[in-house]
């Protein structure tokens, strides 16, 4: 069994990742400064049903300090997940300084943690909106990622090429997912699909960026989970695409919401964000050859699960902020 450290642990994708390595029989230490980019509620949620699992620990602090690095002084890590990021294109064009501090130099710390205490698996989560504006559909790996659209497709930018340079230095194994809109339940507040739900179960207004003609590759938490897991293998600096094989427009999720739920949804169009991109899809066949990897899950089935999970928690869920 093997000994891994996850960041943004109280994350969407970072919690669902520590529960299927501890399932597995793995130890976890996970780190989360739970900052407030989202409703914290929902932060400290998923990490009180991990701290109930046995074999997680958990340090509530920041990785853009540097003196962070030396937490992790005794430990012999066999990997680390490096999943902490502020994330979301629209709050980086207000907020530029948190994403670079968070994205790049909480990066290069934990780059740092691999070099100084001898751990050769970095994993770092990437995203689709590397790829700018105008990449091909479906959009392959090779699709250039010199033009991001915002300050956090550029965050991540620097972050990639960071663990590139860490990978020729001190010969650390990378692997780069970069990965294409996730959803399930317990997932990000500030992300339509959560949001959605909420507003059409709740009967308040469903409010849409733009005419809802945009579209979405949208993939299910547990596929993308997976998928990470399966790039900790051996792989010299490799970056793999992660994301579902249905895309769907806005205005189709909100009809699948209302079908789900049996609500209607009182839609409330206004105007479209720029720093949105029109669409995603991802070509996931590097996935498929070098991680046996497919995304499982359909649209239906993964909304059905978020739909029932959040009746199950909805005394609570219904509060979390959604602004
Ligand atoms: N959810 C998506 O659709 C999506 C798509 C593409 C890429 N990603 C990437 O996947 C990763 C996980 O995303 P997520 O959706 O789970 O987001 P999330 O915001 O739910 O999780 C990130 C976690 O990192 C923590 N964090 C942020 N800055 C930190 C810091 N300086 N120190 C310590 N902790 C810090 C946050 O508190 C949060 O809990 C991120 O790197 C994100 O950029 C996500």
């Amino acid at each position: 069994m093997a000994h891994y450290l996850v960041t943004g642990a109280a994350g969407f994708i970072g919690a669902r990742t520590s529960e299927m390595l501890l399932e597995q029989g793995h130890t976890v230490v996970g780190i989360d400064n739970v900052n407030d980019a989202y409703d914290p509620r929902m932060k400290e949620y998923r990490l009180k049903k991990l701290q109930a699992l046995p074999g997680f620990k958990f340090h509530r602090r920041d990785i853009s300090e540097k003196p962070v690095i030396q937490l992790f002084k005794d430990e012999r890590f066999d990997g680390v997940i490096h999943l902490a990021a502020r994330a979301g294109v629209r709050y980086s064009v207000e907020n530029p300084w948190a994403f670079l501090e968070s994205n790049v130099i909480g990066t290069l710390n934990m780059l740092e943690v691999c070099r100084q205490f001898g751990c050769k698996k970095f994993i770092l989560a990437s995203t689709s909106s590397i790829y700018g504006e105008n990449p091909p559909y479906p959009t392959p790996e090779t699709a250039s990622s010199s033009e991001p659209m915002q300050p956090y497709a550029a965050s991540k930018k620097g972050a990639e090429a960071l663990a590139h340079s860490y990978h020729h230095l001190y010969d650390i194994d990378v692997t780069v997912v970069r990965y294409f809109t996730v959803y399930g339940p317990a997932g990000r507040p500030d992300l339509a699909m959560f949001r959605f739900v909420q507003w059409i179960s709740e009967g308040l207004p469903v409010r849409i960026n733009g005419d809802g003609k945009q579209s979405r590759g949208f993939t299910y938490v547990d596929d993308i989970a997976r998928g990470t897991i399966a790039a900790l293998k051996p792989l010299g600096y490799e970056i793999i695409n992660l994301g579902g094989h249905e895309v769907v427009t806005i205005n189709q999720l909100v009809e699948m919401i209302e079908e789900l739920t049996g609500k209607s949804a009182n839609v409330q169009y206004g105007p479209p964000n720029l720093a949105d991109m029109f669409t995603n899809q991802a070509d996931v066949t590097k996935a498929r050859q070098l991680l046996g990897w497919e995304p499982q899950v359909d649209l239906r089935e993964g909304l059905s699960n978020l739909i029932k999970w959040y009746n199950k928690e909805r005394d609570w869920a219904k509060e979390v902020l959604t602004p």
